[in-house]
C-alpha cells in the first residue's frame, strides 16, 4: 500500500495541460508506463494491470468510466482511485487514442493462479460466462463485455471479487458493471480461482489477436 500513497501524491492536476496535442505513445510512456509498465505488462505490486492487445473499443469505454467517475470513485477501492485521479485528468480526445495505442501492443496472456483447477474452470465458464465473453475469452463488443486473454490473472480474480462486493458496478451511469455483479455474487473465491485458471487456458489456445479470433472452437 506505501507504493500507491506514494502515487496519490502526483500532481495530477497539471496533467492536462502537459499532455495537449502531445501522440499517445508519448503520452503512454510519459504518464501511464510508470503503473502499467514500458509495454503496458502490468505490475502487480500496485495492482495496474495488463493493457496491451486490449481492443481499442473496451479499453476506451473502461478509460471513459473512469475518467466521467463512474467507476474508481467507491471508497474501498484504492487502487480504482488512482486510475480514477489519472483519467479525470485527459481530455476526452486523448481516450480514443489512447485506446488505439494499447490495441497494437503484443498483449501478455494471464497466468493461472496456483492451486486453480481449469478442468473445473471450464466447466464453470461454459455454464456462465462464455454466452456472453465467448469460447475464446475474447469478448464481445455488441454486449461491452470484457475481453479476458489479455488482462493479468490477479486482475482477473481481483475483479471478480471487486464485482461481488460491490466496489465496482455500484454507479448509476455504469449499466454494464450490475450485470457482473448479478454474476459475481455467485461465485466463491475457490471458483474465482478455477475461473481465470481457466481463461489462462484459453489464452494459449486462442491467442488474442486475428489469427486467435478466427480459429473455431475445439
Ligand atoms: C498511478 C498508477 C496508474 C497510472 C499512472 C495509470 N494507471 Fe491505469 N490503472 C491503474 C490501476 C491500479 C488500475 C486498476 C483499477 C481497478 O482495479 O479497478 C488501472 C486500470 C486501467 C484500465 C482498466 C483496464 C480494465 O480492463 O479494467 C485502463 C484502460 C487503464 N488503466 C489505462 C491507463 C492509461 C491509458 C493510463 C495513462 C493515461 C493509465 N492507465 C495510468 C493504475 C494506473
Ligand atoms: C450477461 C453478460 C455477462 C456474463 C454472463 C458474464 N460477464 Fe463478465 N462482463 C460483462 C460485461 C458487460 C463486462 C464489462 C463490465 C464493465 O464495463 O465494467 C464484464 C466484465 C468482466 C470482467 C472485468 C474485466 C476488466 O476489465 O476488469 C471480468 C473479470 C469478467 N467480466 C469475468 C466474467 C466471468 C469469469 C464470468 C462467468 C463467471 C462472466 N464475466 C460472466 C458481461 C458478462
Amino acid at each position: 500500500m506505501n507504493r500507491l500513497a506514494v502515487f496519490l501524491t502526483l500532481p495530477v492536476l497539471c496533467l492536462t495541460s502537459a499532455l495537449a496535442g502531445q501522440e499517445p505513445g508519448a503520452v503512454f510512456v510519459a504518464v501511464c508506463a510508470k503503473c502499467h509498465g514500458e509495454r503496458a505488462e502490468g505490475n502487480p505490486q500496485i495492482m495496474a494491470p495488463s493493457l496491451a492487445g486490449l481492443p481499442g473499443w473496451y479499453g476506451g469505454l473502461q478509460l471513459e468510466k473512469f475518467r466521467r467517475g463512474v467507476r474508481g470513485k467507491h471508497h474501498a477501492d484504492l487502487p480504482g482511485a488512482q486510475m480514477q485521479a489519472i483519467a479525470s485528468s485527459l481530455t476526452p480526445e486523448l481516450v480514443p487514442a489512447l485506446a488505439a495505442y494499447l490495441a497494437d501492443l503484443k498483449p501478455v496472456p494471464p497466468s493461472a493462479p496456483s492451486g486453480a483447477d481449469p478442468v473445473r474452470g471450464a466447466g464453470l465458464y461454459t455454464e456462465i460466462c462464455a454466452r456472453c465473453h465467448r469460447f475464446n475469452g475474447q469478448g464481445e463488443r455488441a454486449f461491452h463485455s470484457a475481453p479476458l486473454t489479455v488482462l493479468s490473472g490477479w486482475y482477473l480474480a481481483g475483479s471478480l471479487r471487486k464485482f461481488r462486493e460491490g466496489v465496482r458496478g455500484y454507479h448509476d451511469g455504469d449499466p454494464e458493471g450490475p450485470k457482473m455483479r448479478e454474476i459475481a455474487n455467485r461465485l466463491g473465491d475457490r471458483e474465482i480461482d478455477d475461473l481465470v485458471g481457466y481463461i489462462a487456458a484459453l489464452a494459449e489456445r486462442y491467442p488474442p489477436g486475428e489469427a486467435g479470433r478466427r480459429r473455431a472452437p475445439q
